[in-house]
């Protein structure tokens, strides 16, 4: 299951609808920059890292390979969890997902304000400079954390490395290697009992023909590789992301499931064809609560983007979409859809890739008269069960 647009689509909503009938929900990539709201009954759950699976207590959960754990972050929703009485005993981490460090939030902060106008409008939880850690083969890994003689080295390493970074790059005061490391093996000694191959798991998992729910994180625009590069997340929230970061082949997977929100949304930085500045974006903002789990930022809204649902479906081989958030524009006359932009006076149905195009690109949309019947809050719409589409008009527009 992954999102269709820049992430929040309501994808906790529909994991937790899946996670009913799964037996085990692997998250894939991300990390503490992802977060999700579960209401149950009376109670609120906050999540970030930890797929909103461990609600149900049958459901094992994977945090995957693909991920960066940030694990001061993670012990507190744990936790949380355990506070408000659910288990969190069939919670399964990889000991081969990277560590984020005290210096990976540091970095990911001073960079950005040191951008300036070229920033991303990162979450600030140290995700690029964690994976960019891991591309440059000097992160450190869960399994490091697990071997203190590993980790001290590692660590007294790469604090050193980085403190000439934060000190003379960033003029920002340098960390205490032994703080660090006594800090973290804490972390590691709470974290121990949870640690697994995980690959492995799933594998073993996929033989005894258990049902498994691989749960992406953002979403497809924000993807490295195929998202508004360079506006985009460190890691690959698209389908294929779900093999690489999880360590299981593409065989093994049946169907994808892409979630879009009926209108859309941003949050941070970078070109948003459809956004709607005036009173009409407010009140999407206002209607469908769109302010951020993680950061609690403003997010920006938009008219539903049917370049970008397109490009979703092909980038994702997407089998079906669930749409949410219907409900936001049931007390609305009629609603607009971008069924294709106009670039340099010439349509264009196709993503504009280049970073300077992309804000160029005026939508050409359509109206839509909104029944008198209430719409559902959500609709999953089946999109091409032979690759073949066979959805309501404003797709086939
Ligand atoms: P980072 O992932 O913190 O490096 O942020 C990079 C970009 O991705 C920024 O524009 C963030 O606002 C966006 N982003 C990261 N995680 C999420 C998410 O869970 N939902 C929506 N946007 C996100």
């Amino acid at each position: 299951m992954i999102g269709a647009q820049w992430g929040d689509e309501g994808k906790g909503k529909i994991t937790d609808l899946l996670s009913k009938s799964a037996d085990v929900v692997v998250r894939y990539q991300g990390g503490v920059n992802a977060g999700h709201t579960v209401v149950v009954k009376d109670q609120t759950f906050k999540l970030h890292l930890i797929p909103s699976g461990i609600l149900y207590p049958d459901t094992e959960c994977i945090i995957g390979s693909g991920t960066v754990i940030d694990p001061k972050v993670l012990i507190e929703e744990l936790d949380r969890l355990e506070a408000l009485g659910v288990s969190t005993q069939n919670l399964l981490i990889s000991e081969t997902a990277h560590v984020t460090m005290p210096y990976h939030r540091m970095i990911d902060r001073a960079s950005e304000e040191q951008r300036g106008v070229r920033k991303i409008g990162t979450t600030g939880r140290g995700i690029g400079p964690t994976y960019a850690d891991k591309s440059e083969r000097t992160g450190i890994r869960v399994i490091d954390l697990m071997d203190s003689a590993e980790l001290r080295n590692q660590l007294t390493w790469a604090i050193d490395y980085k403190n000439v970074i934060l000190e003379k790059l960033y003029d920002l005061a340098p960390l205490d290697s032994e703080a660090v490391i006594a800090e973290y093996l804490e972390y590691a000694e709470r974290l121990r009992p949870h640690v697994i191959d995980s690959s492995l798991r799933i594998y073993d998992a996929v033989r005894q023909r258990r049902n498994i729910l691989f749960e992406g994180a953002q979403g497809t625009l924000l993807d490295l590789d195929h998202g508004t590069y360079p506006y985009v997340t460190s890691s690959n929230p698209v389908a294929g992301g779900a093999c690489v970061g999880s360590g299981v082949g593409p065989t093994i997977i049946d169907r994808v499931i892409g979630v879009a929100k009926a209108y859309t949304t941003r949050v941070g930085e970078g070109p948003f064809p459809t956004e709607l500045n005036g009173e009409l974006g407010e009140l999407l903002c206002d209607r469908g609560a769109e302010f951020g789990t993680t950061t609690g930022r403003k997010r920006r809204c938009g008219w539903f983007d049917a370049v970008i649902g397109r490009y979703a479906v092909r980038i994702n081989g997407l089998d079906c979409l669930a749409i949410t958030k219907l409900d936001v524009l049931d007390e609305m006359d009629e609603i607009q859809v971008c069924i294709a932009y106009e670039l340099d006076g010439q349509p264009c149905r196709e993503l504009p890739r280049s970073a300077h195009q992309l804000p160029a690109a005026n939508p050409s949309t359509k109206l839509f008269p909104v029944g008198s019947n209430p719409l559902p809050t959500a609709a999953v719409w089946r999109i091409c069960p032979s690759r073949r589409w066979i959805t309501s008009s404003f797709w086939q527009n």
